[in-house]
């Protein structure tokens, strides 16, 4: 066991609680999270968000006592950066969490935030709460670094130790110090950004990459829908080319794609600039909900269904396939939308609970209830496993089937 560092993990979510469990095998850890539930039930190793398995080891301490971290001198910080209702970043769980560690600051402490953030966030907003609050100077009495998380909830092949960290510090020394801490649990080794700002925007880039990509598929399958050609069989005929860039269309919600791209599209307008095409592109995205409403609803009346008081099943809740993480999901979108229509939604999703809601049944095909049309809204594992016979046996007059 390493005695250099002791280790709080503020935040024991998707990236705090696997970042905790790595640190705690090299160095004594402190996970601390303000949800009494989560503490609870991770003090008998379960993972409520259904994302690792775990067995606690005797070198980390769950706790929501915030008088345990008095003896950390490494704090990482990984609690949620969402956005306002109004699209704008949302960072008092950052400010809060930077405040209640200023107040336990101590001399040589290094803070390395790990939340999603846009560049600045780090040295123009949290630095001065530490400062202004801890009474200590930033860079002389403790030292600050930047380091992304990248994992993918439901991404069972990529897991953090799989991933290359991007590391900063803020100064040289502390940069080399929190490269080395992180080649400690990392077996796909790090890299080292040349200033916390870049690796601040490093991680956005990574997450608006996919969004602007998706949003071009997307505007792809709405114009082609409308010409009537089919836009798998388009993208399968092109994706033969040695270097397409295989996006595909389809639902971006979530925390993070949903949502990055609007941490820089505020900080590039305040520095002057408009980004149009990231704009369009999170536009696009989020109209998606509301083609695939308009779209089953055409097809029901080409069917000579009306929408009054019909049965529809959507498979699929989750933001992304084969994870339980359903934050942001743009279903809730499709589902609203068509309740706007009067029609009677039910929802199948195997990774969440059926008692979730009475929307929810436990599985599609063993009901007495017959769909008008059916929705795979997320292209989970389990789904493929069905066939359009399955789907038929379930339909209410001719299939109206969508995915
Ligand atoms: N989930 C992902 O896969 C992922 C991937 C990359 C980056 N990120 C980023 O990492 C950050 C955390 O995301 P997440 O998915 O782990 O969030 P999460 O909601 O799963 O977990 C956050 C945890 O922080 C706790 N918390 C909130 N305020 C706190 C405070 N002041 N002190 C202590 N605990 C506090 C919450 O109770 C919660 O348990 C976000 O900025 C997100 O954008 C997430």
């Amino acid at each position: 066991m390493d005695k250099e560092y002791k280790i709080a993990v503020i935040g024991l979510g998707y990236v705090g609680l696997p970042l905790a469990i790595a640190f705690s095998e090299h160095f004594e850890s402190i996970g601390y999270d303000i949800n009494v539930d989560r503490i609870n039930t991770l003090n008998n190793s379960v993972d409520t968000n259904g994302d690792i398995q775990f067995i606690k080891n005797d070198n980390i301490l769950f706790t929501n006592n915030l008088s345990d971290l008095s003896y950390a001198n490494i704090y990482i910080v990984t609690v949620p950066t969402p956005v306002n209702p109004n699209n704008t970043p949302d960072l008092t769980l950052i400010e809060s969490a930077s405040s209640m560690i200023a107040d336990m600051l101590n001399k040589d402490d290094i803070i390395i935030y790990e939340s999603t953030f846009f560049p600045g966030v780090t040295e123009d907003i949290c630095v001065p709460i530490l400062e202004k609050r801890s009474g200590l100077r930033y860079n002389k009495d403790f030292y600050c670094g930047y380091s992304p998380e990248r994992i993918s909830p439901g991404d069972n092949q990529y897991r953090l130790n799989d991933i290359v960290k991007i590391t900063s510090g803020s100064n040289t020394e502390i940069a080399n110090k929190i490269d080395n801490l992180y080649k400690k649990i990392i077996k796909a080794g790090t890299y080292k950004a040349p200033s916390i700002q870049v690796a601040e925007s490093a991680k956005l880039v990574e997450n608006i990459q996919r969004d602007v990509n998706i949003a071009l598929m997307n505007e792809l399958a709405m114009m082609f829908d409308n010409m009537g050609i089919d836009t798998l069989q388009v993208l399968s005929a092109a994706r033969t080319k040695w270097n397409f860039l295989d996006f595909k269309p389809g639902l971006v919600g979530g925390h993070c794609i949903g949502v990055d791209p609007y941490y820089l599209i505020s900080k590039s307008e305040k520095s002057g600039y408009k980004p149009s095409l990231l704009y369009s592109s999170r536009e696009i995205n989020n109209h998606v909900a509301s083609f695939i409403v308009n779209k089953t609803i055409k097809l029901m009346y080409e069917e000579g269904k009306s929408t009054e008081g019909s049965n529809i099943l959507i498979l699929g809740y989750t933001f992304k396939e084969n994870c339980s993480d359903k934050r942001n999901s743009k279903v809730r979108d499709i589902e609203m939308g068509l309740k706007s229509h009067s029609c009677i939604v039910k929802i199948f999703d195997p990774y969440i609970s059926p008692s979730a809601s009475n929307n929810f049944i436990s599985t599609p095909f063993e009901q007495d209830i017959k769909y008008d049309a059916i929705i795979v809204a997320v292209a989970h594992n389990e789904f493929f496993k069905y066939s359009i016979d399955d789907f038929s046996r379930i339909s209410r007059g001719n299939l109206v089937f969508l995915d």
